[in-house]
């Protein structure tokens, strides 16, 4: 007999530029599971319906996106350490009708960077800049997987401050240090240190943004890793000058991967998901 039909979905508003769907059920297709992945629009006053009509209909799991990544924590009934830190969920799986929420951001940017430029977290410095959702959801994971350093420069200090407050608290250690943006004398050190620059600002998403910093503090084979999903000018202009440079793609590959294992205990089938974004991009 055939098994009954999987029910999946990513929450998003707006989510019809969202890939997931093709990657996810080329990964289910791959691995044989009689599953369906769908987009599901959710503008933020129906998050709380939304979610509550999933668990009714007994979708097995789903994704979380921009804008609900945060608001969904107290919908659900159980947190994984690294999201419930990170007060960030992109991932929830059904079972015995629990919904239990997981952050998959980190694990998915810690194996980007390998990929891209063989970074062992736990030997590296980094330096992010920008201090909201890309940064929160991915830095705690980076610090309770042992990384030596964190550096996050922000133009608002305060948001900086107490994400580094809230990640040093959260590991017992000062791993995460704080600076404003235009105070270059206080973060160029770490910067020039840097085993990798991570950019987690929504600028290079509209034409008109500026840059995120300027180009003119980087050095030719700096590794530079921007979260966005695409050769943002800030990447353009880093290659210019000789820097190693990677865009969100393999971020979303690789969190997506983890989602897939999160809900069906199986090895994601990588290579097919990495083959239709490939297709797609
Ligand atoms: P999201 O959760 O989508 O990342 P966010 O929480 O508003 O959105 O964070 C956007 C990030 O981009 C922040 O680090 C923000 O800096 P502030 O904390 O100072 O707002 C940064 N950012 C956005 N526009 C910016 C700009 N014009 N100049 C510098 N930083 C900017």
């Amino acid at each position: 007999m055939k098994e009954s039909l999987q029910k999946y979905a990513v929450l998003g508003w707006p989510v019809e530029h969202s890939i997931s769907p093709q990657m996810q059920n080329a990964a289910f297709q791959a691995c044989g599971i009689n599953a369906e992945y769908e987009r599901i629009a959710t503008p933020p006053e129906q998050l709380v319906e939304v979610v509550e009509r999933l668990r009714r209909q007994k979708y097995s799991g789903w994704n979380v996106t921009v804008p609900h990544k945060e608001n969904i924590l107290p919908l659900l009934d159980n947190l994984e350490t690294n999201a419930k830190l990170a007060g960030s969920v992109n991932t929830v799986i059904r079972s015995a009708n629990q919904l239990t929420g997981f952050s998959t951001d980190g694990y998915g940017l810690e194996k980007a960077l390998h990929e891209a430029f063989n970074t062992d977290i736990k030997d590296s410095s980094l330096v992010f800049i920008g201090a909201g959702g890309a940064t929160r959801a991915t830095a705690m994971h980076f610090a309770l997987q042992g990384v030596k350093r964190l550096t996050i420069i922000n133009r608002t200090l305060e948001k900086a401050q107490s994400l580094c407050d809230l990640i040093n608290t959260s590991v017992n250690r000062p791993v995460a240090t704080p600076y404003p943006i235009n105070r270059p004398d206080k973060w160029q050190a770490a910067l020039l240190s840097a085993d990798v620059i991570i950019q987690g600002t929504s600028l290079g998403l509209k034409p008109a943004d500026p840059l995120p910093l300027s180009v003119e503090m980087l050095e030719a084979k700096m590794c530079i890793y921007d979260m966005i999903y695409k050769k943002t000018p800030f990447l353009q202009q880093a290659e210019q000058k000789d820097c190693r440079i990677a865009d969100g793609h393999g971020m979303l590959l690789h969190q997506g991967a983890r989602s897939f294992e999160l809900w069906t205990g199986l090895d994601a089938p990588v290579e097919e998901m990495r083959k239709v974004l490939k297709q797609i991009i």
